[in-house]
């Protein structure tokens, strides 16, 4: 397995369903690897953690010829990402974006014959209004390196780094759908999974960000009026990942409490 993002919901996901397997865990921290590779082995697992920028396609090949050392590649969970409050706009689309793309299409070419996969994207691609049929075919399938060039993602287009974070998680839905035929060539799947507010050193960082007020307001009033637990995301993933989601790909699914229900429809 292939675990991007030493986070909380990544190690969530790979703790379910990476029993028995190697797992190379890859972070651009190598310390957030470590931590998780360190907790994950001392419960029984067996991880080997690795340095990689999402962000950067060398690394990325870096990181899946480092996993093919042992073996082929059978599972990928991509947990890796920044927020709003964590970068400019720029590295959103740079991390978030191109990185996720190059990601699926680079494991696509290579994934285990029955593979699967799951990327994290997020409620907030699901607030955006809808770009339109050309924008979201352009999304899904422009040649990744012309990715970051499209007009809708020049920095003129886009208003602060809420906005680029919510295209290039509308972006990680769209790719999804398109790889999932590539992967469906070598009998893989590749789903995505959006969740709503996740208590992880992340959502902290925006708890205690300029946005702060925001997303309390918004769990608080959500019909499940709570954030969630990386536990709850990986239960989604773990059928996703299983043969019990034998007929899932190219979707996504939203796992936030509801606030995306009470954002378009709520008092
Ligand atoms: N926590 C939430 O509320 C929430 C909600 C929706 C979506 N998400 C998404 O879930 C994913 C995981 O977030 P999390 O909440 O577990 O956060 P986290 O901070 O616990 O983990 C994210 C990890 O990604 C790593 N990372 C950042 N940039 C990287 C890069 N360029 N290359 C490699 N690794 C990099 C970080 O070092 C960190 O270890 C992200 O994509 C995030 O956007 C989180």
């Amino acid at each position: 397995m292939i675990l991007t993002g030493g986070g909380q919901i990544g190690m969530a996901i790979a703790r379910r369903i990476g029993y028995g397997m190697k797992i190379v865990v890859g972070d651009k921290r190598l310390e957030n690897a470590e931590a998780v590779a360190n907790t994950m082995n001392k419960a029984g697992f067996d991880a080997v953690p690795t340095k990689m920028d999402l962000s950067e396609r060398n690394s990325i090949l870096g990181l899946i010829g480092k996993a093919q050392q042992y073996g082929e590649i059978a599972m990928l969970v991509n947990a890796a990402g920044v927020s709003p409050s964590q970068a400019s706009i720029e590295s959103i689309l740079k991390v978030d974006l191109y990185g996720t793309a190059v990601l699926l299409e680079e494991i696509g070419k290579i994934i285990k014959t029955g593979g699967m996969g799951v990327t994290i994207s997020s409620q907030s691609g699901h607030r955006l209004p809808a770009l339109g049929e050309e924008a979201d075919r352009l999304l899904a399938c422009t040649v990744t390196e012309k990715l970051l060039a499209l007009e809708l993602l020049q920095p003129c287009n886009i208003r602060d780094t809420l906005h680029a974070y919510q295209l290039a998680k509308r972006c990680n839905v769209k790719r999804v759908m398109a790889e999932a035929i590539k992967w469906g060539k070598r009998g893989a799947r590749i789903n995505s999974i959006s969740p709503g507010i996740i208590v992880t050193p992340l959502a902290l960082d925006e708890f205690n960000g300029p946005r702060g007020k925001f997303y309390k307001d918004m769990f608080s009033k959500c019909p499940v009026g709570r954030p969630g637990t990386a536990d709850e995301v990986a239960n989604v993933a773990e059928l996703l990942m299983s043969n019990r989601g034998a007929f899932i790909t190219g979707a996504d699914f939203l796992v936030d409490g509801g606030a995306t229900a009470t954002y378009f429809y709520g008092d």
